[in-house]
C-alpha cells in the first residue's frame, strides 16, 4: 500500500476493544436513553430493571476504578520519593506504605449515618474516604516532610488538614490526616479524586492498631478504666517518639548525607 494512502484513525474512530465486528457502537443520544448502559439514572431510587441495575452497576465499577486509580497514583509518588532519598544516600522518611478502598457495605453505612441518600454523587461529594493511604514514619520530623513533599507535588491539591498529633483525639489517637484532591490522568481525560492520607510514626501506628483490635473485641464500648489506661499508652509512645527523634537529631540522621553507596568505599 503506498504509504500515503494509509488513514491515521483518530484513536476515537477505531473500534473499540470488546465490540464485535456488526455490533453498533452506542450513539451519544442513546446514552441518555432510559436503560442505556452510561446514560444518567436517578440514582437514589431503586433500579427498576436489569438495564437500570446494570447502569448502576457499571457506574459504581468506574466509580471505584477511579479510586483506585487515586491510591495507586498516590503509592506511586510516595515510591517515587522513597527512592529517590534512598538513591542519594539520605534518610528516608517513609517506612511503609499501605491503602484500602472503602468497602460496599462501610460506605452504605457511613452515607446513612451522615444522613444523606445513598447516590453515586452522595459518594462522591459526602465522603473523604473512600481511598485510603497510611504512611508509616519512622520519626516525627518525617510525617511533617513527607507531607510536605506531598503538598508540593503537582497532582496533590490539599482540601483539608487534621493534625491528630500536636492535639491527639480524646481517646488517645495519634496521627496527622490529610484530605486531598489527587489528579488521575484517564483515558477520557483528567479527573480528580478525594483521597485520605494518615501518616503515622511506627510507635502511633502500633497503639491505633491494637487499640482498634481491643474497642472492636469489646465491641466498641471499653471502660473508663481501661481508656484511661489506652490515653496513658498513647502518652507513653509519644514520649517515646519525642525521644527518639531527640536522638536522631544528636547523630545527624536528618543532614543530607549524599555519600555514595558503602561499596564505593570498599574499593577506595
Ligand atoms: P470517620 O467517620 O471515622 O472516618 O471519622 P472522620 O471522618 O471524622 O475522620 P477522622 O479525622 O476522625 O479520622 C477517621 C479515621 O482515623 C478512622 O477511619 C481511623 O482510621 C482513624 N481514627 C480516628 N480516631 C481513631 C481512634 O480513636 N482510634 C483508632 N484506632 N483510629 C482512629
Ligand atoms: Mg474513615
Amino acid at each position: 500500500m503506498d504509504p500515503r494512502n494509509f488513514k491515521l484513525h483518530s484513536a476515537k474512530e477505531l473500534t473499540p476493544r470488546g465490540l464485535c465486528p456488526g455490533k453498533r457502537k452506542l450513539a451519544p443520544q442513546d446514552a441518555q436513553a432510559p436503560g442505556a448502559l452510561w446514560g444518567a439514572q436517578a440514582e437514589g431510587n431503586l433500579p427498576a430493571g436489569p438495564a437500570d441495575f446494570l447502569t448502576l452497576a457499571l457506574r459504581f465499577q468506574q466509580l471505584i476504578v477511579l479510586y483506585e486509580s487515586t491510591v495507586k497514583s498516590v503509592l506511586t509518588q510516595l515510591e517515587i520519593f522513597q527512592e529517590d532519598f534512598r538513591v542519594k544516600g539520605a534518610h528516608v522518611p517513609i517506612q511503609s506504605c499501605s491503602s484500602r478502598i472503602k468497602e460496599p457495605l462501610s460506605i452504605v453505612r457511613k452515607l446513612r449515618k451522615q444522613g444523606v441518600e445513598l447516590s453515586l454523587e452522595n459518594i462522591q461529594n459526602s465522603l473523604n474516604d473512600i481511598a485510603g493511604v497510611r504512611v508509616i514514619c519512622p520519626y516525627l520530623e518525617d510525617l511533617y516532610a513527607v507531607r510536605d513533599l506531598l503538598v508540593s507535588w503537582r497532582d496533590f491539591t490539599l482540601v483539608e488538614e487534621k493534625d491528630y498529633v500536636r492535639s491527639p483525639k480524646p481517646s488517645g489517637y495519634r496521627s496527622l490526616h490529610l484530605i486531598a484532591d489527587v489528579t488521575v490522568h484517564l483515558s477520557s481525560g483528567v479527573q480528580k479524586a478525594r483521597c485520605e492520607i494518615q501518616l503515622r510514626t511506627i510507635a502511633m501506628d502500633s497503639w491505633a492498631t491494637l487499640e482498634h483490635q481491643l474497642r472492636y473485641k469489646s465491641k466498641g464500648t471499653v471502660s473508663a478504666e481501661v481508656a484511661n489506661d489506652l490515653v496513658k499508652c498513647s502518652e507513653m509512645l509519644f514520649a517515646s517518639d519525642l525521644k527518639m527523634q531527640q536522638i536522631a537529631e544528636t547523630l545527624g540522621v536528618f543532614e543530607q548525607i549524599n555519600r555514595g553507596p558503602e561499596s564505593i568505599k570498599f574499593f577506595r
